[in-house]
């Protein structure tokens, strides 16, 4: 079955063709960064109207790309939420559009699934059950995951998502969006040397909270301006290291627990901060510990992309699910 895939939640158009058989043929993204830069955040017309601009064009160039043509396609999956109302509608509509013109079947999918079933694209994904770490922009989650749409929340931010601490964090040491990248590497030059606090890690439960550390950066940031309201790089690049390596250890701590206290040996993460190379490597030496595995996918499929909408509609559609009609999508829906 050839699946082509649609991703317009936010500020990347994304587009896939998945084949059940042959696995991921094609993909292309177009990211609208540069569109939103001049704003400090994603402006949500602006996105409509980028989206617009770019999705057909993309579904042309992912069918080429692989040398298949519209008539080929079996099913086509998008992002139906959670997600910017404007940019999810532009992404249904063509792509229901499509699917009526073509007579075939079209699978609204969450979006958050697309990121936990993302780790499966690669070439030795893990078999269920796992457990899940959700780290976007938008959420932070750990959830149980029995099979496919077999989810168990365990626990989940109170207040900031992992990704928009990353974000806030990053504004206030002069760096653009997306700001986790960027703190990243600033980091690599600097030495975690200031005592940030681990939230919630001191009494049980899976639940984060991130407003805290937004507090701590900004506070660290005020004490060591110099009399003319300038920071220098190298406090700049510490502060840096020291909000990451708290970032890192509490949801590492929170992943241990969540193996511990389920019994289970495999962890996937997955969203944008799974991309994060500290992370990763933290959670490699915990599972190497707890006799466990960690799984996660490429860089260029943790962050927003339409092969996870692909994949994750295609399990969908061959479990027999696909839309009843009509146009819906949402912008709050949980997993
Ligand atoms: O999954 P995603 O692309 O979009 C949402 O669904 O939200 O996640 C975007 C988030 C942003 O907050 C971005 O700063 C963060 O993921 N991010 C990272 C890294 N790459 C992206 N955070 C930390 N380290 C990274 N390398
Ligand atoms: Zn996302």
């Amino acid at each position: 079955m050839l699946v082509l895939g649609v991703e317009s939640s936010c500020d990347e158009t994304g587009i896939a063709l998945y084949d059940s058989e042959m696995g991921l043929l094609s993909h292309a993204l177009y990211s609208q960064v540069e569109v939103h830069a001049d704003y400090g955040g994603v402006v949500p017309e602006l996105a409509s109207r980028d989206h617009i601009r770019k999705t057909l064009p993309l579904i042309l160039e992912v069918l080429d790309k692989a040398g298949k043509t519209r008539k080929d396609l079996d099913a086509i999956a998008y992002t139906a939420g959670p997600g910017l109302v404007g940019a999810l509608m532009v992404g249904a509509a063509i792509a229901r559009a499509l699917a009526i013109a073509l007579n075939i079947p079209s699978i609204g999918v969450h979006h958050m699934e697309g990121h936990l079933l993302a780790p499966m694209l690669e070439s030795s994904p893990p078999e269920f059950p796992f457990i899940a770490l959700l780290v976007s922009g938008g959420h932070t989650q750990l959830v149980r995951v029995e099979g496919l749409g077999q989810y168990t929340l365990l626990g989940e931010s109170l207040d900031d998502a992992a990704g928009e601490a990353f974000d806030k964090a990053a504004k206030m040491l002069g760096l653009d969006y997306p700001g986790g990248p960027r703190i990243a590497k600033l980091a690599e030059r600097g030495s975690a040397r200031f005592s940030f606090p681990r939230p919630m890690t001191d009494r049980p439960g899976l639940d984060f909270s991130f407003s805290g550390l937004k507090t701590f950066t900004l506070n660290t940031v005020m004490e060591h301006k110099d009399e003319n309201g300038q920071l220098s790089e190298a406090v700049a690049a510490d502060i840096a290291a020291s909000f990451q390596a708290a970032v890192v250890d509490t949801l590492m701590i929170k992943c241990r627990r969540a193996l511990r206290e389920t019994g289970l040996k495999r962890l996937i993460i997955a969203g944008g901060v799974s991309a994060n190379t500290e992370l990763r490597q933290a959670l490699e030496a915990m599972v190497l510990k707890e006799k466990s595995n960690v799984y996660y996918a490429r860089p260029e499929f943790c962050t927003d992309n339409g092969a996870m909408i692909a994949y994750a509609g295609c399990q969908r559609l061959l479990a027999g699910q696909f839309d009843e009609g009509g146009l819906q999508v949402r912008a709050r829906w949980p997993m």
